[in-house]
């Protein structure tokens, strides 16, 4: 699968576009169009839904987004989230040394009198022993050494441009929730285990975004912060390390249900020296995107480490009182954490088919329902006929109560369905002569119109009243077949 496809479809049919494009783009910020917007909206809803409202240890928050400076102190953000950046000295492009050696190299050699040579990817010349010297880009320009840079963005609270009013914008969600720790605990007396939910932006000045909306400078995250107590056991493990196994399980499933294919799923376990300043143990999701396995979310055990240098750094107890031990304990957290842009580029690439329809090729997006930013398109199929158009009219807007419907006139009944497919809506309905009747000659209407749907192109015959109980159905757990079952079939 080649990204430039997703980039070009997002871009043609309303899903992304570039910030700021008018002005040359950004090339590190994407803007969610018509479509994206909507399919972001559900990946989010989804998520709350199936990981806060349906669970009883679960509840949810909304920080703000600039927080008190020291929060990034004791987070250990100011010290340590940092990447290791080179420049190069003649195109003035900046990399992350980390990355320079995942190509190959062209190097002159001073062990080999300054032979031309390709040195592969990730090994050192072999006569000199030299990792790369020159820039990837322009291929001419010596790079610097390595020097450490904060990917925190910087801004001043209030009126004044000093030191003292400078603060972050928040690169990760978590330690919204973790400074609330205690009032989520005096207003909602839960008790261990227990998490706390949030979806919100985090901003990264990362060295090289890219790859589309896999790596922006702003993004979206929904973080889970489950806090457990360490002494309980579960299983017969430490509760901690048995939420962690748990919630790994948990979030692969999530995605499979919304459609992901397992086999471009996979876990990652962290070497000791890939591990944040904060974990104890951390197992990534990968996805495989078109540049390869990469990270699509990361659930970390970070032990009591916040919360403590959060009390230490504020002087304010975080702990939860043991009612059965009677002691007061600081809480490990396991905290599940995914981007949604991330979520959003592997749910589009995962849905995206090239088919071949009756000698035609047909681009369709089998989107899961629930994720189909468009749940029913309404199509008439006559644009000349009046009766044709107020009846798909007064569809559309009596749909549009209960699901995201759109009315399209602008082609032929093919061309509409083919646009429809290329965007993932499920199904699309339509209104033709048979349905209004001929006035002209003195034919009534059948009040039924075609429901097609996307993956089958199975169409059926369906009266006007029932569309509603049957659209519930449809979007809800019923099934297709079920479904067709009941009613006579259209002709295509
Ligand atoms: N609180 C833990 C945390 O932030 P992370 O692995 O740095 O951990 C979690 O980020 C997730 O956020 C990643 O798995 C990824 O899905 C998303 N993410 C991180 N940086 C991103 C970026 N620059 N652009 C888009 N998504 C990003």
């Amino acid at each position: 699968m080649n990204m430039d496809v997703i980039v070009s479809l997002c871009k043609r049919r309303g899903f992304i576009f570039q910030s700021s494009e008018i002005y040359g783009g950004t090339g590190s910020c994407w803007d969610y169009g018509p479509l994206g917007v909507e399919l972001k909206n559900n990946i989010k809803r989804l998520w709350w839904r199936d990981n806060v409202q349906l669970r009883p240890d679960m509840v949810g928050l909304d920080a703000s987004i600039l927080m008190h400076p020291s929060v990034w102190k004791a987070s250990g953000h100011v010290d340590h989230f940092t990447d290791p950046m080179v420049d190069c000295r003649e195109c003035k492009r900046r990399f992350r040394a980390d990355q320079l050696d995942e190509g190959p190299w062209l190097h002159f050699c001073p062990a080999t009198k300054g032979n031309k040579f390709t040195v592969p990817a990730g090994e050192p010349c072999k006569h000199c022993g030299a990792r790369r010297m020159l820039c990837p880009e322009c291929g001419k320009g010596e790079l610097t050494a390595p020097r450490q840079f904060n990917l925190m963005f910087k801004t001043f609270m209030g009126p004044v441009e000093e030191d003292a009013a400078m603060t972050y914008l928040r690169p990760e969600t978590a330690q919204g929730i973790f400074v609330n720790f205690d009032n989520v605990l005096q207003s909602m007396r839960p008790k261990l285990p227990f998490g706390i939910a949030q979806i919100g932006k985090a901003f990264r000045n990362e060295i090289t975004p890219g790859n589309f909306i896999f790596r922006s400078r702003e993004f979206e995250q929904m973080e889970i912060e489950y806090f457990v107590n360490p002494r309980d056991r579960v299983e017969g493990r430490a509760a901690d390390e048995y939420w962690h196994d748990r919630w790994i399980d948990v979030c692969e499933a999530w995605f499979v249900r919304y459609g992901m294919a397992g086999e471009n799923l996979k876990r990652h376990e962290h070497a000791a020296d890939e591990l944040a300043h904060y974990a104890k143990r951390t197992v990534d999701i990968m996805y495989r995107f078109p540049m390869g396995w990469s990270e699509l979310m990361g659930i970390a055990n970070r032990t009591d480490f916040d919360l403590k240098q959060h009390a230490q750094t504020s002087g304010k107890s975080l702990t939860y009182f043991d009612e059965e031990r009677k002691e007061h304990i600081v809480p490990f957290v396991i905290e599940p954490s995914a981007g949604v842009d991330r979520a959003l580029l592997a749910f589009l690439l995962d849905a995206y088919r090239e088919e071949e329809v009756r000698g035609d090729k047909r681009v369709v997006l089998r989107l899961h329902r629930e994720l189909a930013p468009v749940k029913i398109a309404v199509l008439p199929l006559l644009k000349k006929r009046p009766e044709i158009v107020a009846t798909a009219g007064e569809l559309r807007a009596t749909l549009a109560r209960e699901w995201t419907t759109v009315y399209d006139d602008t082609a032929g009944i093919g061309r509409l369905y083919r646009r429809q497919d290329e965007v993932g809506t499920p199904y699309c309905i339509t209104v033709d002569v048979q349905t209004v009747g001929d006035p002209d000659k003195g034919e009534a209407g059948d009040r039924r119109v075609t429901i097609r749907e996307r993956d089958s192109m199975e169409q059926i015959r369906v009266p006007i009243p029932e569309l509603p109980a049957l659209f519930r159905e449809l979007l809800g757990e019923g099934t297709w077949a079920a479904v067709t079952a009941r009613y006579p079939r259209a002709n295509a």
